[in-house]
């Protein structure tokens, strides 16, 4: 098998529209390991299990990505709205809703501005749209639920808006900090192109490590909590592989690491194998063997440095137009306006 450049590897960076289906699961983790470096994409962490544990991460310690974005949703929900709206009323849609669980705060903003939203979480996962429908709709009476799922990596498309309307997409969570830098002004190309002039985009990003600010090893701390939950969520991917794939990969011989890639400014989560061994894979029909050291890369979490965010927004269409930042400048969420 052709060896593939790291930039094809990383566009597996979001979910595979067919995440439900063995198959699938069974190319990428085919192809994943067949390269060198090995290396597997971050939307296979998201089973059950994993999807319990990265609820976990969120409320670690370590981890202040989710609660200083959560902060900043909160104090400034009714700017954020106001700046997105100028005069209009709002339609929200959301990429990679999840549970949407700090959406309520903007929504609710929302809704004390124009008594009614429409509100419109894209997500692969079925299970998580339907939860966040029912929670949304109990707690915000006013706001319209309609999910869609679909993966939008592949492709966006919204309704027209009325003339008196303007359309606010939120991408939090930072979640565009798995996708490679180039990916990412691609896809927020691509999203401003099924957008109108005028529309906004509300972007959560993770700051760089700075002299003066955040350091190196708060950084890496946020992947590599004391109590070990993380390294638990790396390693459920291989749980995973057992499970569904009939591998046999031996939890012990296995280790949860943490670099961080100075040249591509990115934290990388790998597996790294604990010594010379061979996993079989039984659904692939395959051995795949590891030197002592190896790893398998699982995951890239890009950190940008301010000005670099804006100048990707104009790259893709986008005026930077508010930031909000914690004290201490470690996570900034960006309103942008399509030009
Ligand atoms: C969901 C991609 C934003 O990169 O911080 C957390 C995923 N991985 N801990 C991140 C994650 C390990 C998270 N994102």
């Amino acid at each position: 098998m052709a060896t593939a450049s790291p930039e094809v590897a990383d566009s597996q960076a979001c979910c595979s529209s067919s995440v439900d289906s063995v198959a699938a699961m069974a190319a990428v983790v085919r192809s994943g390991l067949s390269r060198s470096p090995k290396q597997l994409p971050p939307w296979l962490f998201y089973d059950e299990a994993g999807s319990l544990l990265f609820e976990d991460i969120t409320a670690l310690p370590e981890y202040y990505l989710t609660r200083t974005e959560r902060a900043l949703l909160e104090k400034h929900a009714g700017e954020m709205i106001a700046a997105a709206a100028e005069g209009h009323r709002l339609k929200v849609a959301e990429l990679g809703a999840g549970s949407a669980d700090k959406t309520r705060t903007l929504l609710a903003a929302a809704l004390a501005r124009q008594g009614e939203v429409e509100y419109q979480p894209i997500d692969v996962s079925v299970t998580a749209l339907e939860l966040a429908r029912e929670r949304i709709e109990q707690e915000l009476p006013g706001v319209f639920v309609s999910p869609q799922v679909a993966d939008y990596t592949q492709g966006m498309e919204f309704e027209a808006c009325d003339e008196d309307e303007c359309r606010l997409v939120l991408s939090i969570g930072s979640s565009i900090g798995n996708f490679s830098r180039g990916e990412a002004e691609e896809l927020l190309s691509r999203l401003g192109s099924a957008l109108q002039p005028g529309d906004s985009l509300l972007l959560g990003v993770d700051l760089a490590p700075s002299q003066d600010g955040k350091s190196k090893s708060a950084l890496i701390a946020a992947y590599d909590d004391a109590q070990g939950v993380t390294a638990q969520f790396n390693k459920n991917l291989l749980v995973r592989l057992n499970r569904e794939l009939d591998a046999d990969f031996d939890l012990q011989k296995f280790e949860h690491q943490i670099r961080w890639n100075e040249e591509h400014s990115r934290i990388e989560m790998h597996l790294n194998s604990l010594c010379e061994q061979a996993v079989h894979i039984g659904a692939l029909q395959t051995t795949v063997s590891f030197a002592e050291g190896e790893t398998i890369h699982t995951e890239n979490s890009c950190k940008y440095r301010s000005g670099e965010v804006e100048e990707m927004l104009n790259a893709a269409g986008f005026e930077a137009t508010r930031r909000w930042s914690d004290a201490d400048g470690w996570f900034a969420v960006y309103l942008a306006k399509r030009l």
